[in-house]
């Protein structure tokens, strides 16, 4: 089965289309089970989509939030996203924070991705060598088609046995905390979520060139991926049609 995708007139309007499938998609999860789980991605494009799911009246009581990837800075730095979603979902939608499963991005890397591995194993209750089941994986790509924190060229884009790295990314000497290939091919949802002109060439790559996601690493589990589901706006979307 082909990803879905949607494209919108505006970043706005794409980021509120795609708040509203989450608020559905843990709607949904809800009627069949006790907790759903969400995890979101940052850097900038979900402040709209966090604005749109603060606004929403929904019971965030039995929502679990968990982070695609994190920048190692402390969480009032303005690089971190926990602190985004923080200012513009948690705080204003009164989220519970027993609820909140952030990344420790003011730990040293591997200890932050071991705790975090720890949290997400503890949640799910996994035994040795299961890959968790988020209900919903929300996901970006960048200019370079990177997603989660995964660049291109990276060698944990192999990893399909792994749930959580530390990864250094060169591109901007920084180190990040990252959820890899196995986690999010096992998510039951994907939605990808892109705004912008700088995103239509990689989006066209990741959409048509050939399957190859070390090159292209926001191919992971798009490609051709059933339940994933692209948000675009019209400047993203112009090369793909
Ligand atoms: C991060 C991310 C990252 C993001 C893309 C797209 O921490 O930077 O989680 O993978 O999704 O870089 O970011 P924008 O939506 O800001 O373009």
């Amino acid at each position: 089965m082909k990803a879905h995708s949607f494209v919108y007139e505006n970043a706005q309007s794409a980021s509120e289309a795609c708040a509203r499938k989450i608020i559905e998609l843990l709607g949904q999860a809800l009627q069949s089970q006790p907790r759903a789980s969400l995890a979101v991605s940052g850097g900038t494009t979900p402040k709209l989509m966090f604005a749109e799911l603060a606004k929403a009246n929904f019971d965030w009581s039995n929502v679990h939030l968990f982070w695609v990837d994190e920048r190692m800075v402390p969480p009032t730095d303005s690089q971190s996203n926990y602190r985004l979603a923080k200012e513009n979902f948690i705080d204003p939608a009164h989220f519970p924070s027993a609820n909140v499963h952030r990344i420790h991005g003011e730990l040293p890397p591997k200890e932050a991705a071991k705790l975090y591995g720890d949290d997400i194993r503890a949640f799910f209750q996994l035994s040795s060598g299961a890959v968790p089941p988020f209900d919903i994986i929300h996901r970006g790509i960048g200019p370079d088609a990177h997603t989660a924190s995964l660049f291109p060229g990276e060698p944990l884009i192999d990893d399909r046995r792994n749930l959580v790295a530390a990864v250094y990314v060169e591109k901007f000497h920084q180190w990040r905390v990252t959820l890899l290939p196995a986690v999010l091919g096992a998510a039951r949802n994907t939605l990808m979520l892109a705004a912008g002109d700088d995103k239509a060439e990689p989006l066209l790559a990741v959409v048509s060139g050939p399957y190859d996601p070390k090159r292209y690493p926001a191919q992971i589990t798009t490609y051709n991926g059933e339940g994933v589901i692209w948000f675009l706006d019209k400047p993203a979307a112009r090369l793909i049609g």
